[in-house]
């Protein structure tokens, strides 16, 4: 699996400690920045990882800021994609169970690096459930095209 990962200036240390537990699952990672202290828009970083993931060059995506509420909120407003903001392992797993999301959010300023990496791992580890979950991702496909 690939995944693309993204933080504005909120998560730099977060996204460093989640490349890690990424690289120790042998995940290939693809980091598109932000890389020091210096202030970032967070719903640039949104678009850049979000595009990795709707072209299809990475199979999800991680974006993170100091809260994951901006850049979750931005990454949603992009086709295709259904970014989960988890700040605890149960809302991961489900996530990927019954919502099929394909980018995961989290706060640098929320959690701590040992949560944060429960996260991750149970969010990579679980799978769509399909079933009766798959009708409620086409209603969400639906209302992308607003025909609500
Ligand atoms: C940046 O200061 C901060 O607003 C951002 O990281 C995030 O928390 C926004 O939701």
């Amino acid at each position: 699996m690939k995944i693309t990962i993204g933080s504005d200036h909120g998560a730099v240390e977060l996204k460093d400690a989640m490349k890690k537990v990424l690289a120790e699952m042998e995940i290939e990672v693809n980091d598109i920045g932000t890389f020091g202290a210096d202030s970032v828009d967070y719903p640039d970083i949104a678009q850049k990882v979000c595009a990795e993931v709707v072209s299809g060059k990475s199979e999800r995506g991680i974006v993170l800021c100091g809260t994951g509420i901006g850049i979750s909120i931005a990454a949603n407003k992009i086709h295709g994609i259904r970014c989960a903001l988890c700040n605890d392992v149960y809302s991961a797993k489900k996530s990927r169970e019954h919502n099929d999301a394909n980018v995961l959010a989290m706060g640098g300023r929320v959690l701590g690096f040992g949560l944060a990496e429960e996260i991750v791992r149970a969010w990579i580890s679980s799978e769509f459930e399909g079933g009766r979950h798959e009708c409620r991702i086409n209603k969400i496909s639906a209302l992308e095209k607003n025909k609500c």
